[in-house]
């Protein structure tokens, strides 16, 4: 693969982000995989709005098929959002043979398995190390770095926009509703916030970090979920004089093959490691049998950051796809044995 054309879902905070990484590094990119990598084709909901990034204007188009159906795109990049129509298209892309690398938690963790298991049998990866604490590589860490221990639990900071609202609340007592805004307009908050403040995007983040570390298929309804929303000012001044910090913190853990998972408001001292982050860094522990404890930190959200991960799963894409191992990428044994079934 001298060339490697790709197709960009969404040119938002993380698509411009994955542009401009694109263009400023292409020396350092081409001399790790050895291939030029050209963007085809963009989709956007609006080819007249005014970008943050210099791009071709005929990049530019709302119409899907100009990307999933396009034999010159050999991978696609979705960074656009949503849950059933990017499902549908980017099984249409699978079905056509185009790797997929996506920065997309809610997909992933509503339709990840059956993405991964119709990938496998296409001989196409999906990579969507973005998908969890931005710019960490917390999936990649799982995978590889730690791929040889036992994991037995996983707990952290895991969502940007909340930490980054609690931060501002406890150190400059800001209300939430303006701090809210703030996020949004940084481009840290998901289309619709509710997600973030509700600790549903944190606890769709924990269960894909579940199913990777215990290899169990952990779903949604399996996750105690308590979101930041109910968080007042006199709780954080109360907590601050006790000498705590308000956290959301996210839990998963096995124990005699019991998973736990949850996502809730914690106090930690404030000396706590988790306590000193800050704004919309991200922290997390992984705990190990072998390795013990382990300790990832980084920016959560943000363009450059989530941009940053997405560009380096494109790279490992284009390795594979050289190496000729495409479409390894990792399906639940449960998941495995259930389609077995369901085939029987
Ligand atoms: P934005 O809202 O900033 O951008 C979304 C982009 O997708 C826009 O360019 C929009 O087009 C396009 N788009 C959305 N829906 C459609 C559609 N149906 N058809 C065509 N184009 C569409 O989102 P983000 O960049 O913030 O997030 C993108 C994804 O990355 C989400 O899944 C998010 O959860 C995830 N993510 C985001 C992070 C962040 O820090 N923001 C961090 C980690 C993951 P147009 O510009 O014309 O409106
Ligand atoms: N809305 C998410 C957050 C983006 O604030 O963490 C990164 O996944």
């Amino acid at each position: 693969m001298s060339q490697v054309n790709v197709g960009l879902c969404g040119l938002g905070t993380v698509g411009t982000g994955v542009v401009k990484i694109l263009k400023d590094h292409a020396e350092e990119i081409k001399y790790k995989v050895g291939s030029e990598i050209d963007i085809k084709k963009i989709l956007v909901n609006d080819i007249h709005k005014k970008r943050d990034v210099s791009i071709k204007q005929e990049w530019l188009t709302t119409n899907p098929d100009e990307l999933v159906n396009n034999p010159e795109i050999d991978i696609i990049i979705e960074v656009m959002g949503g849950i059933e129509d990017t499902n549908i298209l980017l099984e249409q892309a699978i079905r056509n043979k185009k790797h997929i690398v996506t920065a997309n938690k809610d997909l992933m963790a509503v339709h990840g398995q059956k993405l991964l298991r119709l990938a496998k049998e296409n001989k196409c990866d999906i990579f969507y190390d973005a998908s969890v604490a931005g710019g960490i590589p917390i999936i990649r860490s799982l995978t590889e770095g730690l791929a040889s221990d036992k994991i037995q639990k996983i707990m952290g900071i895991v969502n940007g926009t909340t930490n980054y609202i609690l931060t501002k609340m406890t150190d400059e007592d800001l209300a939430f509703d303006p701090v809210l805004k703030e996020a949004q307009a940084l481009g840290f908050a998901e289309a619709d916030p509710t997600s973030d403040v509700d600790g549903l995007d944190a606890a769709r983040k924990m269960t894909l970090l579940a199913n990777l570390a215990f290899k169990m298929e952990i779903g949604l309804e399996d996750v105690e979920i308590a979101g930041i929303r109910t968080i007042s000012q006199e709780d954080i001044t109360f907590a601050t004089s006790l000498g705590y910090t308000i956290k959301l913190i996210g839990i998963a853990s096995i124990h005699k093959g019991k998973v736990e998972v949850s996502v809730e408001p914690t106090l930690l001292p404030k000396d706590h490691p988790l306590a000193l982050v800050k704004n919309e860094f991200n922290a997390v522990y992984v705990y190990g049998e072998a390795v013990g404890e382990t300790m990832f930190y980084g920016p959560g959200a943000g363009s450059l950051p989530t941009a940053t991960a997405v560009v380096s799963d494109l790279m490992e894409v284009v390795k594979n796809v050289r190496l000729g191992i495409t479409g390894n990428e990792y399906i639940t044994p449960q998941y495995e044995k259930q389609l077995k079934q369901d085939d029987e």
